[in-house]
C-alpha cells in the first residue's frame, strides 16, 4: 500500500480511534520494510499531528460540505496532503498526485476528484487561507484551545514560547552510561561513525545528536554504552543526592530511564526498588536494565497501595515521577494535543496527590522525596506541592538552586525547548525529624 494511505490510517487510529501515535505506528509500519517508506509514514504522521489544529482549520475552509463520519480515513489523508503542501519541502505536484493515488489505495477511488480539488485549492489560496485561519488561536498556534487558555493563565509571559516550542521537532538526546564509558569517549565514537553530536549543558553525561538516527545506528547501543533520554530527565538522579548504602525507591519507574540513571550514578546503593502498575511497561524496565548491565528489584505494584508490596521497608530516597498531562513533552508526542482532554487534568492531579500521600510514610526522618513531572501546568506542579506541604507539617521543601530552569512558588520548572530540554518540573522535600 502507498505510504500516504498508510499514514492516513495511522492518523485515523489516533484521531478517531484515540490510540497513541506510538501504538498506531507499530500497526502502521508492520510489513513496511523499505526504510525510506517507513521514514515518510512517520514524517507524515508526526507532522500532521503536530500541525493538526492548523491543517484542520484549513480543511474546513477548503471543503464545500463536511465529510461523512465513515470517511475519517479520507479526512486524515487530506490533512496529510495539506501537511505536505504547507510544511514539507516536496514538489507540490508530487504531493498532490501521490495523495490522489492514496485515495485509491484506501478504496475511495470516488474521492480522487475531491482530493485533487482540495489540494489544488490549498496551493492556489495558501496566503489567503493562512490569513483566514489566523483569527483562531487553536489554528494559529496549532494547539487545542483549552490548553492555550491554561498556558496563558499559568505562564502569562511565556505561553507563546511554550506553544511554539510544542511545535518544534525535538532533538535526539542521549545519556552516556558512566559505568562503561565517558562522554568524551562516546562523542569520539560518534564522530568515527560520522554522526554529528555535541555535549548538552547542565548534566555531565548528556549528548545531543544533531541529526536524529535510529538507535540501531548508535555505536554500542546494544552493549549498553548509551541510552536515549532527554537532558531534563537526566537532572533527576543528580537531585537525589545519592550516596553508598542508601535504599532508593523509584515509584513510577517504567520504562526505567531514571532507574537506570540512578544505578549508573551510584553503584554503591544498598538497594534500588523500581515499581510500576503497568505490567507491559514493567518489561521495558527489565529490558533496559539488562541492556545496560544493571540490576534492581523490579516489582509490578501499585505505588498508591504500599501495604500490598512494601513489607514495612523504608527508603531514604524516593523518586516519584508521576503520571501527568505530559504537556512539557508535546514536541516529542504531538498526539497529546488530541488525546489529552481538559477533564483529564483534574483526575491526574488527584492521582498525583494520592501517590504523594501514600508514599510519604515510607520515608524515614531526613529522607528525601523528589517529585517530578513532564508537565508545565501549575496544578500538577507548584500548586500540587504547595497543597502537599500545607497538609504535611513534617514535610519541608528543599529549594533547588541550579543553573537551569526557573524557581516557582514551590519547586523548579524547565520550559520546553529551554537549553534543548523538554518541559520538566522538580520539587525536593525532606522529612523533618
Ligand atoms: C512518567 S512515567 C515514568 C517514567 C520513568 N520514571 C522513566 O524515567 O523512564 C509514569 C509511570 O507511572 C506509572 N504509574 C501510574 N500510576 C501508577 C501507580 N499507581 N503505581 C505505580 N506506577 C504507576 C505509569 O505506568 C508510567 O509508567
Amino acid at each position: 500500500m502507498n505510504a500516504r494511505a498508510r499514514a492516513a490510517q495511522v492518523l485515523d487510529r489516533v484521531v478517531s480511534g484515540r490510540r497513541s501515535l506510538n501504538d498506531a505506528l507499530v500497526v502502521g509500519l508492520q510489513e513496511v520494510a523499505d526504510a525510506r517508506e517507513r521514514a515518510l509514514i512517520q514524517e507524515l504522521s508526526y507532522g500532521s499531528l503536530r500541525w493538526y489544529y492548523q491543517l484542520e482549520a484549513m480543511l474546513q475552509c477548503l471543503l464545500n460540505k463536511p465529510l461523512k463520519k465513515r470517511d475519517s480515513d479520507l479526512r486524515c489523508l487530506l490533512l496529510a496532503g495539506l501537511y505536505q503542501l504547507t510544511r514539507m519541502a516536496l514538489p507540490p505536484h508530487v504531493a498532490v498526485n501521490e495523495t490522489v493515488q492514496a485515495a485509491r489505495a484506501l478504496d475511495k477511488a470516488w474521492a480522487t476528484g475531491l482530493v485533487n480539488a482540495v489540494l489544488r485549492g490549498c496551493q492556489r489560496r495558501k496566503a489567503q487561507l493562512e490569513a483566514d485561519i489566523a483569527a483562531s488561536p487553536a489554528a494559529l498556534y496549532a494547539h487545542p484551545g483549552w490548553l492555550i487558555e491554561r498556558l496563558e493563565q499559568d505562564w502569562p509571559n511565556d505561553w507563546k514560547t511554550i506553544l511554539q516550542a510544542g511545535n518544534q521537532r525535538p532533538p535526539l538526546s542521549l545519556r552516556v552510561n558512566r559505568q562503561q564509558t565517558t562522554r568524551a569517549d562516546y562523542l569520539a565514537l560518534l564522530q568515527r561513525e560520522a554522526i554529528k553530536a555535541a555535549p548538552l549543558a547542565h548534566t555531565p553525561h548528556a549528548i545531543k545528536v544533531e541529526e536524529p538516527v535510529p538507535v540501531s545506528a548508535l555505536p554500542g547501543f546494544d552493549a549498553g554504552l548509551v541510552s536515549v533520554q532527554d537532558a531534563a530527565a537526566q537532572l533527576a538522579a543528580g537531585l537525589l543526592e545519592l550516596e553508598p548504602g542508601l535504599h532508593v525507591l523509584d515509584a513510577c519507574a517504567a520504562p526505567g530511564g531514571k532507574t537506570a540513571h540512578i544505578l549508573e550514578t551510584e553503584p554503591g546503593l544498598a538497594s534500588v526498588t523500581a515499581i510500576d502498575v503497568d505490567e507491559r511497561r514493567l518489561r521495558l524496565i527489565e529490558a533496559n536494565l539488562a541492556r545496560l548491565g544493571l540490576a534492581a528489584r523490579v516489582l509490578h505494584a501499585d505505588a498508591a497501595e504500599p501495604g500490598s508490596w512494601c513489607d514495612g521497608h523504608s527508603y531514604e530516597r524516593i523518586l516519584l515521577d508521576v503520571p501527568c498531562s505530559a504537556t512539557g513533552v508535546i514536541r516529542r508526542h504531538p498526539d497529546i494535543k488530541l488525546l489529552r482532554r481538559p477533564a483529564d487534568i483534574g483526575s491526574l492531579v488527584a492521582r498525583q496527590a494520592q501517590l504523594l500521600g501514600a508514599l510519604w510514610p515510607l520515608l524515614p526522618a531526613n529522607g528525601m522525596l523528589l517529585y517530578t513531572t513532564c508537565s508545565v501546568l501549575a496544578d500538577e506542579n507548584e500548586r500540587q506541592i504547595g497543597s502537599f506541604l500545607e497538609d504535611h507539617p513534617d514535610a519541608v521543601e528543599q529549594k533547588i538552586t541550579a543553573s537551569w530552569g526557573r524557581r516557582c512558588a514551590h519547586g523548579r520548572q524547565i520550559l520546553p525547548g529551554e537549553d534543548d530540554m523538554d518541559g520538566f518540573y522538580f520539587a525536593c522535600m525532606r522529612k523533618q525529624l
